[in-house]
């Protein structure tokens, strides 16, 4: 085939990663449905413990299949390499735990998923890991925020649900002065839509639950490393500290620009076994194959849904930052140029019992806690995903009483809008305490 890496995306999506199997000539990706793999003998078993040589030992750490889903994430997103994991929040867990321990400390952007901001201010507590929140648009208090004790700074390409567009090339540009990689949670935009190491970003988080697979079927997360950090640079020990299990070898000697992946697959990928299974990941590269055909949909409707709503008399407000008058609008040409993705919030007339009223009445539109599938899915933040929140905590995520959340799906639009019409008619008419 032609070189990888001059492979344009879509043939990524549907080639990166597979070399068709030698035996059987398969097309299509096999599952490698395995928990081990024979050895050739001790010496071979040895090596490949030891990190000497690449191969399989045990599905937990490693498998073929995945291998591909792995591959491609990572030459779609302009990657060195990519570990594969159970969900989007061991993904988050794994790749902020391989920076820091104990004692340490990460700067995150306030604007975040529920449960990851439940995950750094709760569980990342316990272990004795300080996360300070700051709003990722005011840089003066993002640098302030970062002190010797910093491992890495956090953020998510838009957003959830605020919608709050990350400016990438500033955070980067600021973690790196201070010798600290930008993480960021690619989850909401997806490589198609942006690619964060193209602005200096050095890890990227997914949660392939969402756009990645599509069609609302399976949980999996996906870390990738953009090989790009100077693992060296003093801040961080245990990459360059020599280990008796890599038989006296460092990462960043044995992995060199994979160091940081090598480090999460083969430390806590192996140690806290959060896997993917070979079968989620066969079905994640069949999303992966139409990911920009679905997304460019995708956009397409938002677009036309955010238009409506936006001139709709039962709507207080409209928050998708490609509408002309969207504050974010000139942040969204820079970052996000093909759309701003199909998850946005809007505001309905009445508070808190309308946006009951209006869940309680869609009839096409599914109820759920996902977003990112082929259906259109709708909820209300303040008391589901972002429920655990105090009021403050709330506010400062950007989850307000009268917020909808919209993960706008590929349904025809005439169908998706209609019902929106009649839900928002019966939210006047009905309001739920
Ligand atoms: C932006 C973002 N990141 C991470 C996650 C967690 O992903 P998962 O549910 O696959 O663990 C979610 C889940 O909704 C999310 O929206």
């Amino acid at each position: 085939m032609t070189n990888e890496n001059e492979l344009k995306f879509d043939t990524i999506a549907l080639h990166g990663g597979q070399e068709i199997d030698p035996v059987t000539r398969s097309r299509a990706v096999p599952i490698y449905q395995t928990t081990s793999y024979a050895f050739d003998d001790t010496n071979h078993a040895a090596s490949l413990f030891q990190m000497q040589e690449e191969g399989y030992i045990y599905s937990r750490n490693a498998n073929p299949t995945n291998a591909v889903l792995e591959k491609r994430l990572a030459q779609l997103e302009g990657g060195v390499g990519a570990f594969a994991v159970s969900s989007g929040q061991a993904a988050i867990s794994i790749a902020l735990l391989t920076l820091a321990k104990t004692g340490d400390e990460i700067v995150a952007t306030n604007a975040l998923y529920g449960g990851t901001y439940n995950l750094f201010s709760e569980t990342f507590l316990r272990f004795g890991i300080t996360v300070r929140f700051v709003d990722g648009t005011d840089f003066h208090a993002v640098k302030k925020a970062i002190n010797e004790k910093t491992k890495a700074v956090f953020t998510e390409t838009i957003g959830n649900p605020g919608l709050q567009i990350a400016d990438l090339k500033v955070l980067s540009r600021i973690a790196h002065e201070h010798g600290v990689p930008l993480v960021v949670d690619n989850t909401f935009t997806t490589p198609y839509l942006a690619r964060p190491f193209e602005f200096g970003a050095d890890i990227v988080v997914h949660s392939i639950t969402k756009f990645i697979g599509g069609h609302g079927t399976s949980i999996g997360g996906a870390i990738v490393d953009s090989g790009k950090f100077p693992w060296d640079n003093g801040k961080f020990p245990e990459f360059t500290k020599t280990k008796a299990s890599l038989n006296h070898h460092s990462f960043v000697e044995l992995a060199k620009e994979r160091a940081f992946i090598s480090k999460a697959r083969f430390e806590l990928g192996h140690d806290l076994g959060s896997s993917l299974s070979p079968f989620n990941s066969w079905l994640f590269i069949q999303g992966l194959e139409s990911l920009s055909l679905r997304v460019k949909q995708h956009v397409k409707n938002a677009e036309k849904v955010a238009e409506y709503l936006s001139q709709h008399e039962q709507v207080e407000w409209v928050n998708y930052p490609t509408l002309k008058d969207d504050p974010q609008y000139e942040l969204a040409k820079i970052y996000l140029p093909k759309g701003a993705g199909s998850i946005f919030t809007f505001g309905i007339k009445g508070g808190l019992k309308s946006a009951k009223a209006f869940i309680h009445s869609v009839k096409l539109l599914s109820h759920v806690a996902n977003v990112g599938d082929s259906k259109t899915l709708v909820i209300h933040p303040a008391s589901t995903t972002h429920s655990r929140l105090s009021t403050d905590e709330q506010l400062e995520s950007g989850v307000t009483p009268e917020q909808i959340r919209l993960s706008v799906g590929l349904e025809d639009i005439e169908d998706i809008l209609a019902d929106i019409n009649q839900a928002l008619q019966a939210s006047r008419e009905k309001q739920v305490n």
